[in-house]
């Protein structure tokens, strides 16, 4: 059985101060929860605080990017080392913006993997198609591409460290959500893939969210398909009470 995991990708949004009042009202209303596990993604500069505030608590803390290098001459850039010092359990690797307005491309992307897996952090890796590549349908090519080449040299011990997030383009911050059939054909996809690479028990551990407009009131239709196994969502969770919903999202048997 995979453990659903809901995970909030803040992006460039909340101050600290504005993290930590949001993270306050996280706790309390998700501290009973122990059957999902539960992400948040602030801002690079409110990690620390925000890990400060969570420990000891069932919610856990991810950066949304990092640089493949330990240290040196990279103004700007942040070490995999200082997120885990910061108190990062995840990292989220390859995010279509930043595949979008920062021109990363899969073998970039497979460096810093290969450097975040030996910091004892686990990745959440990013792939998905844009508008164009669905309408003609070239979505299997995209995503197949994005996996081998975002994965290349990954052993399958390491593969139980990373989460892979559908995300299509088309359905990022756009309210276009994808149905619960369209992502399940891409999640079995994305299986079948792991089970070429891999094996079949790899392939059954991995655990793949779907993300691009998850919403309190879509998440449970999502949930319910059975290579869906949890979600990264992006504007419903910077507010305390959706995010609360969606990790409480309602369980239905899986199809
Ligand atoms: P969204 O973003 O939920 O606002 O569509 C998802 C994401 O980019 O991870």
């Amino acid at each position: 059985m995979r453990k659903p995991i809901i995970a909030g990708n803040w992006k460039m949004n909340k101050t600290v101060a504005e993290a930590l009042e949001l993270v306050k009202d996280l706790r309390f209303k998700l501290e009973n929860v122990s059957d999902v596990e539960i992400v948040v993604c602030p801002p690079f500069l409110a990690v620390q605080s925000v890990y400060q505030f969570l420990k000891g608590s069932n919610i856990k803390v991810g950066a949304q990017n990092c640089y493949f290098e330990k240290k040196g001459a990279f103004t700007g850039e942040v070490s995999p080392a200082m997120l885990k010092e910061a108190g990062c359990s995840f990292v989220i690797l390859g995010h279509s913006e930043r595949r979008q307005y920062f021109k990363e491309s899969d073998e970039f992307i497979n460096k810093k993997i290969k450097a975040v897996l030996p910091e004892g952090l686990l990745a959440i890796v990013c792939v998905g198609e844009t508008l164009e590549e669905r309408e003609k349908n070239i979505w299997k090519e995209v995503i197949k591409t994005q996996v081998t080449g975002g994965l290349k040299g990954i052993t399958k011990e390491e593969v139980s460290k990373l989460v892979i997030a559908y995300e299509p383009v088309w359905a990022i911050g756009t309210g276009k959500v994808a149905s619960k059939e369209q992502a399940q054909e891409v999640h079995k996809f994305i299986r079948d893939l792991f089970v070429k690479l891999y094996d079949k028990n790899t392939a059954e551990a991995l655990r793949i969210q779907y993300g691009g407009s998850v919403k309190p009131d879509n998440i449970s239709l999502l949930m319910s398909e059975p290579d869906i196994d949890g979600a990264l969502v992006g504007g419903a969770a910077l507010e305390a009470e959706s995010f609360m919903k969606l990790v409480k999202f309602e369980k239905k048997a899986k199809q």
